[in-house]
């Protein structure tokens, strides 16, 4: 991107490391309760705690995916689309990867809702060895994912 750094440059660049901080923290606290959750289900299930997270997790990934499609996404969007700038071929694939990953996470999300659900109420037409397997499917991923966006979001603020 280019060796100019204003100082606006640089403020929205702290704008976008908090931001990205906030939804990273509240997802990586999810990953660690869900990981509770995931533990705890074959031995000793608390129903409630299923039930409760089944409320938490869409608001919490409603808010990573807004930070996505609100801020980062267009950012790298007109990153991407700027062939002055010499990260648009990174930015573009950048972009590419995480809509990808973004896409994944939706439906998985829904899923692991549902099953949270049906198993806090007693009613799960599925085994917790089973629902403990898309736990993890989960929280790897998402853990896997905030790797990849926090080196993402760190290259377009020290670059640009
Ligand atoms: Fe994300």
């Amino acid at each position: 991107m280019n060796s100019r750094r204003t100082g606006s440059q640089k403020q929205m660049d702290e704008q976008l490391l908090q931001a990205f901080e906030r939804v990273c923290e509240e997802q990586l606290a999810l990953c660690e309760a869900l990981e509770n959750i995931a533990d705890q289900l074959g031995a000793q299930p608390d129903r409630q705690k299923c039930l409760q997270m089944a409320e938490e997790l869409d608001p919490v990934m409603q808010r990573a995916h807004a930070f996505e499609a609100d801020v980062l996404f267009p950012l790298l969007a007109s990153i991407a689309n700027d062939d002055s700038q010499q990260t648009a071929v990174i930015a573009r694939r950048y972009l590419e990867q995480l809509k990808m990953e973004h896409d994944d996470d939706v439906g998985l999300v829904g899923e692991v809702v549902e099953a949270l659900r049906e198993f806090g109420q007693d009613n799960s037409p599925i085994s917790s060895d089973a629902i403990g397997y898309m736990l993890r499917g989960l929280f790897v991923g998402l853990r896997r994912h905030l790797a990849y966006e926090n080196q993402v979001v760190r290259t377009i603020t020290q670059n640009h």
